[in-house]
């Protein structure tokens, strides 16, 4: 919303100067929030994702350099404008490190401080507008809506990139929830007869006794309540695709019909004499290790060389997890879009400050809860990732971050392997001193995580005295 009303918090301690800044500022359609000291900009700034600050960087306390590198932690796509008071660059340029876009030096003309703001926000623009661009691009790597980067993912993608649009049988493994139907899916839609149908069978869902007429029809009177004729799976889907789901639970009997259907593409309705020709192209799915059921005579061997004409395999989550942020991101967007426009609180949102609409678009799982998501194996894979967010996005209700309780008990608990386990003495050395100090800081770090930022409790969890952890707060440069 590029015309939007941008949210600006301007911190100076000097109240005179403060407020007439504000004043021009707001004139010039700004909203502007004022804070008189470090402490307070870095308060505010936990409770609104503003778009701009503007900072003094001599300021009593945490100084504005600090304020600067909290800001930009926490909203990456800030622009930090820093108001130098005593004219040494030094200091400007170390917070342009610390994150801030440019300067201006006291004293200052409004119209110069507008200057250096316009021309941040443009910049700004022009970046976020190429990372869009970028986001476009990789967007197509997706394969419209499968998620992933890691390199199972990658070679999954190549593999689908040169098999979706030939006319091959495709037999798709992997475990449940891996996501083996919407690879069917994909695959159709990125195959020449995606302007006709996708049928979807799941034959484990039917029984035995039915699924011959469901897959190839029947004609009437072929069977007790067979009142007309039907057509089956295979006819509806000519032209496009048959997806036969849980391809590994059908009859011996009926697998014979499936492999002449599939060498001849030709078949009987049940209870009728016609052929039917068809052109469909199949692709099957399976949970279960059809090359050990042929091993153990369960699923016939010509069948499965039928079908296994090109295997595709889905790795489980748990061997890609780098895929975990990305794929919890896909699902937070979905979710979050799908109670902004259906949910509940929908009245209470358009009644309600925008602040709360603004603030909705920054839902983001806290470190300890992506740590726990990691860490947990998931058997039941992304679908069981993709309901537990589900869930999470309604316990958070309206909260700007999903915690470590907002997910299911068995995830809470899965833990990184000890930190002791990890700790190893490189071969070439080390520096104690700074590991130890790392360590620390991530401890530190972790337990104002947990008691929501709330010192005496998480000194007590570090068997610290409070000044004991406000003096290495200091340390920090977080205090
Ligand atoms: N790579 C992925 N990116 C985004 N969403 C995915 C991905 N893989 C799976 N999903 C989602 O996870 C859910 C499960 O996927 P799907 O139904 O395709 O799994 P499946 O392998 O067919 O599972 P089952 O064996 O239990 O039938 C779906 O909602 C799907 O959209
Ligand atoms: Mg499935």
């Amino acid at each position: 919303m590029p015309d939007a009303q941008k949210h600006l918090l301007l911190v100076e301690d000097e109240a005179p100067l403060r407020q007439a800044v504000a004043e021009q500022l707001t004139d010039r359609g700004y909203r502007v929030e004022q804070a008189d000291s470090g402490e307070t900009a870095i308060a505010k700034l936990a409770d609104f994702a503003f778009d701009i600050i503007i900072t003094d960087l001599r300021l009593p306390g945490v100084d504005g350099s600090a304020v600067v590198e909290a800001a930009v932690e926490r909203y990456p796509h800030i622009v930090a404008i820093v108001v130098t008071g005593f004219g040494t660059v030094k200091d400007a340029v170390e917070a342009i490190k610390r994150g801030a876009w440019d300067f201006v030096s006291k004293p200052f003309q409004i119209d110069e401080l507008l200057h250096v703001l316009d021309s941040a926000l443009e910049q700004r623009r022009l970046k976020s507008e190429n990372a869009y661009l970028r986001a476009q691009l990789e967007e197509r790597y997706r394969f419209e809506g499968i998620v992933g980067k890691s390199r199972p993912m990658k070679l999954l993608f190549q593999l689908l990139e040169t098999v979706a649009p030939t006319n091959s049988t495709i037999l798709i493994t992997g475990e449940t929830g891996t996501g083996k139907e919407v690879v069917a899916r994909a695959i159709h839609h990125n195959s020449p007869r995606r302007m006709h149908r996708f049928v979807a069978l799941n034959c484990s869902a039917i029984p035995e006794a039915l699924l011959e007429a469901e897959l190839f029809g029947h004609v009437r009177g072929a069977f007790t309540g067979a009142i007309g004729n039907r057509q089956g799976r295979f006819e509806q889907a000519n032209k496009g695709t048959l997806f036969l789901d849980e391809v590994g639970t059908m009859s011996s009997a009926l697998q014979m019909k499936l492999l002449r259907a599939l060498q001849e593409r030709e078949f009987e309705r049940v209870g009728d004499s016609n052929t039917i020709k068809v052109d469909v192209r199949v692709i099957a799915a399976t949970n279960s290790d059809l090359a050990r059921m042929v091993a153990a005579g369960q699923f016939r061997e010509d069948l499965f060389y039928r079908l296994n004409v090109i295997p595709v395999q889905l790795p489980p989550l748990r061997d890609r997890k780098e895929d975990i942020p990305l794929l919890v991101q896909h699902f937070l967007e979905r979710f979050q879009r799908e109670r902004h426009h259906t949910g509940p609180d929908r009245r209470l949102l358009d009644r309600g400050a925008p602040a709360t609409g603004e603030r909705r678009r920054y839902l983001t799982v806290s470190q300890e809860g992506m740590r726990s998501l990691m860490a947990y194996p998931w058997p039941g894979n992304v679908r069981q990732l993709e309901n537990a967010i589900e869930r999470a996005v309604a316990f958070s209700a309206g909260r700007q971050q999903i915690d470590l309780t907002d997910l299911p008990g068995e995830i809470q608990q899965a833990q990184e392997p000890a930190l002791s386990s990890t700790i190893a003495l490189p071969e070439d050395g080390m520096d104690l001193d700074a590991f130890i100090t790392n360590i620390e800081r991530e401890l530190i770090e972790r337990s104002l995580e947990r008691t929501g930022g709330n010192k005496g409790q998480a000194a007590r969890l570090l068997n610290l005295k409070r000044t004991t952890l406000v003096e290495k707060l200091k340390r920090m440069g977080k205090a």
